[in-house]
């Protein structure tokens, strides 16, 4: 299923619509394709191919079998004018920046023909674990092709990057089906690494979360109301967290997703230890953990009273360390467990007005950063999302000018929805995910600020 359209969607689809988009030269704006249950993973043939020495391209050829997927090795004749629903690309073998040139003449000829809200997957190894240096060279230069070529890509196409330490081919099933189905609709331009990870595959793909346990803060609504549905939709009981002025709203969400409800200000000295037991006595584990809850207080420093700055830091960042102390104190968080963060883009890019902002969201970052070592040894992991501009009551509430802007400015041209933040979240949250630890992966759209 595709988005309702957004006006400028409905508008650039008219004859003089799209006469105007060429004749400006405005960004084209595609609805995009959507997750539905039982949808297949790709809705056309993938084209799939490897320089020399492509390690993955076995693993990949597996998993599209056993999503039932058209996978072809052949491109066919320079003629054809069929649609490749996915074009994936294992470099993961080239060792010299001269070999490089593989990626030209395979996907030179093929990206015009990758089809509507299509997939551009390469894959690679991570440079830091290259052979020589040469290797890793020709390797970290994947990251500037890909990052292009997904530039590139038109009506509502993605491309990313993943690469796969060696040791880690088995443990790639959840992110390969993620990035290439549309559940990953709004995510373009990224990098994911891999590694060795517990990564058990589920019994049904539809429901990887059948029998597990989340919680999830800020759940009321917005983004973390997507995240709560979109985290039972694949099977799991979730434990829907806000303040107790939320009451009614956060009820309105559990009832619709079978979930419960937990009546929690997160800043307050007594959160962690509540929820730390409100697990242990209902559920005595929790193995997905969200931490989604955030606000703003938006003014420049100079102006900028102490209150806010506090206000901001504790229900984004301190909050979320004491919260994650308690439960893994508490032994809460153990084998196969997932903890996700929402940061965003004003944490990696920065913006004015949003010092207070911006230091929380890259702080969450850095918890992913010094929590993802520990959590590998307890078999578990985190990760973080930094969505851009997401359709929410606070995008709702910016100047016309600064919406539009904020909307347009990224490969996509439009807004992503709360659904597209969940869904990757999901992926992250999968118990099939445990190769992918201390990642941090937008949800932008590929967002031309701090790209
Ligand atoms: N909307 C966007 O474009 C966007 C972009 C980047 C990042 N984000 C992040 O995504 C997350 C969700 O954003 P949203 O747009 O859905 O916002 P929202 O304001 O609609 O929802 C946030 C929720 O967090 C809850 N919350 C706030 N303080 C809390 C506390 N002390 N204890 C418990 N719950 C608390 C609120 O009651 C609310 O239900 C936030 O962390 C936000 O920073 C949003």
């Amino acid at each position: 299923m595709s988005q309702a359209a957004d006006r400028y969607q409905r508008l650039s689809s008219t004859p003089p619509g799209r006469f105007l988009v060429g004749r400006l030269g405005l960004p084209e704006s595609t609805p995009l394709r959507r997750y539905e249950p039982g949808q297949p993973l790709l809705d056309g043939p993938a084209l799939l191919g490897g320089a020399p020495g492509a390690r993955l391209s076995p693993v990949v050829d597996r998993i599209l079998k056993s999503a039932n997927a058209d996978a072809r090795h052949d491109a066919g004749d320079g003629e054809s004018t069929e649609r490749w629903a996915a074009v994936v690309f294992d470099a993961s073998g080239i060792t010299t920046s001269e070999d490089l040139s593989a990626l030209h003449d395979f996907l030179s000829p093929t990206i015009r023909r990758i089809g509507a809200s299509g997939r551009l997957v390469v894959f690679g190894t991570p440079p830091e674990q290259a052979s020589d240096r040469r290797h890793a060279v020709a390797q970290r230069a994947l990251e500037g092709f890909v990052r292009s070529a997904a530039k590139e890509l038109r009506h509502g196409a993605t491309g990313q990057l993943v690469y796969v330490a060696p040791g880690a081919e088995d443990h790639l099933d959840s992110t390969l089906r993620f990035l290439l189905s549309s559940r990953s609709a709004y995510v373009s331009g990224q990098v994911v690494r891999i590694g060795a990870g517990e990564s058990p595959a589920p019994a049904d793909w539809d429901r990887p979360q059948a029998g597990r346990v989340a919680a999830v803060t800020g759940a009321s609504r917005g983004i973390g109301a997507a995240i709560a549905t979109v985290l039972a939709r694949d099977g799991a009981h979730v434990v829907c967290i806000d303040v107790p002025a939320q009451g009614e709203d956060l009820a309105g969400v559990a009832n619709a997703i079978g979930g419960s409800t937990l009546s929690l200000d997160i800043t307050t000295a007594e959160a962690p230890a509540a929820l730390a037991a409100y697990l242990q006595e209902r559920h005595g584990t929790v193995e997905v953990v969200v931490h989604n809850a955030g606000i703003t207080r938006d003014k420049t420093l100079a102006r900028m009273p102490r209150e806010l700055w506090d206000a901001v830091l504790d229900v984004n960042l301190s909050a979320q360390e004491r919260l994650n102390d308690a439960l893994l104190m508490g032994d809460l968080v153990g084998a196969g467990a997932r903890i996700v963060a929402v940061s965003s883009i004003g944490g990696i890019a920065g913006n004015r007005g949003q010092t207070n902002y911006g230091a929380s969201k890259a702080g969450v970052i850095g918890v992913v950063d010094a929590l993802a070592p520990e959590l590998a040894q307890r078999g578990a992991t985190i990760n973080a999302v930094a969505p851009g501009f997401i359709e929410t009551q606070m995008t709702a509430a910016m100047p016309l000018v600064v919406r539009e802007g904020g909307r347009r400015m990224n490969s996509l041209a439009q807004g992503g929805l709360p659904v597209d933040v969940a869904e990757t979240i999901a992926w992250l949250g999968s118990p099939a995910s445990g190769g992918v630890n201390g990642n941090v992966v937008r949800v932008c759209g590929q967002s031309l600020i701090g790209a």
